[in-house]
Order: structure tokens, then C-alpha cells, then sequence
């Protein structure tokens, strides 16, 4: 064995114990560090032949790189839609890591029972099965690689097997996708060209139904697959799921879901209306690293279509040696290898329950109706949709009669991120250059809100001197 090795293995206990103080003091310090730092470069390294080992390789680290290291897993990081880790999902997390395998029957086992759970925590029907992936964008993937299947199938054709040919295109209708549907459609071949925006309901980003009915009316020579949003991006709105679900008893289209965060209204019984209809998908991404808050990466793809779904994703290999009358994983998702993505899952359910996330997920919904509720009574900002769920949409008004630019905004939120106590991210909503402050860590207290508040003020203040806002 190479010596720098065998010198690590029989220190292997010393370097875990380096780490637990590491990762603690990471943690005890996660609410004070800056929720995001941003750099353009650091001095390079070439590779050592020799090597250093894993203590002078840590002390490496901790020299050249820890200091940068964001804590956008803290309790004020509110750009995007985060989550941090709880701490069952952590030590979950570890394990997988010091387990490292993939495809184990024991694996399989947990992970089974870790969907199951996440199907009671969304009170989904039994019909749905589910299996993890990376995160929501391969969920869409694999909801929407699947719906492709479908749609082959109502047409008699195996797209799995022959490919999409020279037939006519699959329309994807949809009022407010995420971007991540975009990528996906242009992953499978299926083309962002062929998504048909549906109108929204006015000031709302949620489809509007009759609108919705036309299209499938003016569709109906083929079917077609709808991708409905449970929790737009920029303000957290939804689509009426029930309302789509009673289409489907007249035109024929397979109803994806993209319930990445919003899905977790299902935890409250003061937000579980916006989820009514759920039942009626064909299938549902959730996203597991943001409102579960478990460590980056996990989501889970569910779909009332295994057979189907395994149509797309089965992989057949000899030298794999796999069961035939056991569904592995490999043959329902993209990934034939990956690690024990649901262990973490698995513990913070274990940990926390229903009642746990119905707590964070209130938590969260009530802080951002407490910073609407300060935006919208002050001057200096401008709410720009009601916070429904867990994002707060808003902009920066203008002293003169000017619209707020797209560059003010974005010096507005450097100012904002570089005073290192809190992150929030732009976005345009209806042509309206924006901010949104999306609120889904376990962590964040109301005091955190109260802090974020005061430097939003500061800051406008601050920023509307300078030539780039008031220009
Ligand atoms: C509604 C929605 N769908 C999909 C995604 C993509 O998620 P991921 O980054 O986990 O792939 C996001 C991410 O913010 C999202 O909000």
C-alpha cells in the first residue's frame, strides 16, 4: 500500500475526530458566518506527485479555502429556495458517506421505506411509488421522460425502444414552468419549442383553467402532457390541481407536477388546500434539499406509473447480475450508481415526523408573511404578490417616477449581500425587475427576519445615494 495510505488508515480515527471538530465548529458559527460569498478566483495548485496526506491535506483546506466557505445553509440565507440540514438529516448524511454503496438490499430497503413515508407526509394515494434522484431538475426529467412513454403508448410506439422519429411533436402545456422543465424537454429530445405557455389567471402566476381547456381543445387530435406548477418560483403560487385534475376526464394528457417546495403545503392543515388535486398526477417532483432540509442532493420522483417509468429507465446487463422479479432503482431513474441518497431522508423523517415539518413549514409560511407585511407598509419597497406559501416577492421604489431597472436591483442586493448577514436573489416578475426572499430553513427564527428587515432598510438607504440607484 502507498505509503501516504497506510499512514492515513492507521490514523483514520485521529482524522475522523479532526473532522467532528471541523464540522462542529462549522456549525456552532453556521448563524454568524456570511450566507454567501462570492469570488472570482483563488491562486491555483497543480497536482503533488508525492501527495501530502490527509492531516497536512486538511490544514491545506482549512488554509487556503474554509474561510470562503458560505454558510447558505444558516438561518438568513434566503435567496432561491435553500433549506440547510436538520441535524438527524446530517448524521444521516455522514453515514451514507461511511457506507459508500450503492444497490444494496439493505439500501433498498430504507429507501423504500423512506418514499413510503414522504407519500404519507404529501397524503398521497398508494398508486404512487416513488424513487430518489439528484434533485428537482432530474426529478422533471424522469416525471417528463416517463409522460414521453406514455404518450408513445397511446400512439401504439415504444419511444424507449424506437425513438421519437419523424412523428409530430409532443406539446407540453404549462402557464409558469421552473427553467428546469425547459432543460429537461431539451435533454429528451422533446424541445423547449414545444412548450406551449398557457395564459395565468390576472396578477396571479397560477394557470388560468379555461385558458387551459382551449389548448387542450385545440390539442386534441394527439395527446399531450400539462406540467403544473405547486409553487412558482417567484412568489410560490399554485396552479388549481384539482380544477386540471377534472380535465383529465375529458381530454387526454399526462399531469406532471412540480411540487419542488410547494408540495410541502401538503404538512399543513392551514395550506394543504393549495395541494387538493394532487392525486390526480401522473406524476409529482418534490425536492428533498430544499423544504426537507436535508443535505444537498435528494428529490424524489413519484409516478402512479412504475411499469411504465421502467419501460424508459430499465438496464440490462449481464455482468450486473440483477434480480428480474426484484425493481431495483437502476431501473427507474437515470443514475445506475449513486449513493444512499434516502438515508438522510430516512432520518430526519424518523426524527421530526409530520409534526415537525408542519412546524417548520408554518414557521417559514408566517415569516414570510411577517416581512410582506413590513414591505408593504413601507415606503421604500413595493410587494409585488401576496406570499402564499414561503417566498416573498418585492421590489425597490424609486424616488423620482422612474421604474426600478434590472441594475439597481442587482447593486441593491450586492450591497445587501455584502454586508454578510443575509442573501436574497433577483428574479423579474411580470416585466418587473425583482426581488424574492424564500423562506424554508429549519433554522430561521423570527429575529432572523427582524435582522434581515433592518439591513433591507439600511441598505435602500444607503443605495439610493449612490449614482448606480439613483441614476
Ligand atoms: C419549482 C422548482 N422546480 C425545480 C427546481 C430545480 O431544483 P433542483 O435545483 O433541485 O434541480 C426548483 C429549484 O429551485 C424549483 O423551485
Amino acid at each position: 500500500m502507498y505509503h501516504q495510505l497506510s499512514q492515513d488508515k492507521a490514523d483514520f480515527a485521529a482524522l475522523l475526530d479532526q473532522v467532528h471538530l471541523y464540522n462542529q465548529a462549522f456549525i456552532d458559527q453556521i448563524d454568524q458566518k456570511s450566507p454567501h460569498i462570492a469570488l472570482a478566483q483563488l491562486p491555483y495548485a497543480p497536482l503533488n506527485s508525492e501527495g501530502i496526506g490527509a492531516q497536512a491535506t486538511l490544514a491545506q483546506f482549512e488554509d487556503r479555502f474554509r474561510p470562503y466557505v458560505q454558510a447558505s445553509g444558516g438561518s438568513r440565507y434566503f435567496g432561491f429556495v435553500i433549506g440547510g440540514s436538520t441535524p438527524a438529516s446530517l448524521m444521516g448524511d455522514f453515514m451514507t458517506s461511511t457506507f459508500d454503496q450503492t444497490n444494496s438490499s439493505i439500501q433498498d430497503i430504507v429507501e423504500k421505506e423512506a418514499v413510503q413515508n414522504l407519500r404519507e407526509l404529501f397524503q398521497l394515494p398508494a398508486t404512487f411509488q416513488g424513487n430518489f434522484v439528484t434533485g428537482a431538475t432530474m426529478a422533471n426529467f424522469s416525471g417528463l421522460a416517463t409522460a414521453r412513454q406514455w404518450i408513445g403508448q397511446q400512439m401504439g410506439v415504444s419511444i424507449a425502444e424506437e425513438g421519437l422519429g419523424k412523428r409530430s411533436p409532443i406539446k407540453i402545456l404549462s402557464a409558469k414552468p421552473h427553467s428546469s422543465i425547459f432543460k429537461s424537454l431539451a435533454m429528451l429530445g422533446l424541445g423547449k419549442h414545444h412548450l406551449q405557455k398557457v395564459a395565468s389567471i390576472a396578477s396571479r402566476e397560477a394557470i388560468d383553467i379555461d385558458a387551459l381547456e382551449e389548448q387542450l381543445k385545440q390539442n386534441k387530435s394527439q395527446p399531450c402532457i400539462v406540467v403544473a406548477s405547486a409553487g412558482t418560483v417567484n412568489t410560490g403560487d399554485f396552479d388549481d390541481l384539482e380544477a386540471i385534475g377534472r380535465l383529465k376526464q375529458r381530454y387526454s394528457f399526462w399531469l406532471h407536477i412540480d411540487g419542488a417546495f410547494g408540495g410541502f403545503a401538503a404538512c399543513s392543515p392551514l395550506l394543504s388546500h393549495y395541494w387538493q388535486g394532487s392525486e390526480h398526477a401522473d406524476s409529482i417532483t418534490i425536492d428533498a434539499h430544499k423544504w426537507l432540509n436535508v443535505p444537498y442532493d435528494a428529490a424524489v420522483i413519484f409516478t402512479q406509473h412504475q411499469a411504465i417509468q421502467r419501460e424508459v429507465f430499465s438496464n440490462n446487463a449481464v455482468y450486473l447480475d440483477t434480480d428480474p422479479s426484484h425493481i431495483n432503482f437502476m431501473d427507474l431513474t437515470p443514475e445506475n450508481s449513486r449513493r444512499w441518497r434516502g438515508l438522510p431522508v430516512w432520518f430526519t423523517l424518523k426524527a421530526y415526523g409530520h409534526k415537525g415539518y408542519q412546524e417548520i413549514v408554518e414557521r417559514n409560511h408566517h415569516h414570510a408573511q411577517q416581512l410582506s407585511a413590513k414591505i408593504q407598509a413601507d415606503q421604500r419597497f413595493e410587494l409585488l404578490a401576496p406570499a402564499r406559501l414561503n417566498v416573498v416577492c418585492f421590489t425597490l421604489k424609486n424616488d423620482t417616477s422612474e421604474p426600478v431597472t434590472q441594475k439597481q436591483i442587482k447593486s441593491f442586493l450586492h450591497h445587501l449581500a455584502s454586508t454578510g448577514e443575509v442573501f436574497l436573489s433577483p428574479t423579474v416578475y411580470d416585466g418587473v425587475p425583482a426581488i424574492r426572499a424564500a423562506f424554508s430553513n429549519w433554522r430561521t427564527q423570527e429575529a432572523d427576519v427582524l435582522q434581515a428587515w433592518e439591513v433591507l432598510k439600511v441598505t435602500y438607504d444607503q443605495t439610493q445615494a449612490k449614482p448606480t440607484i439613483s441614476q
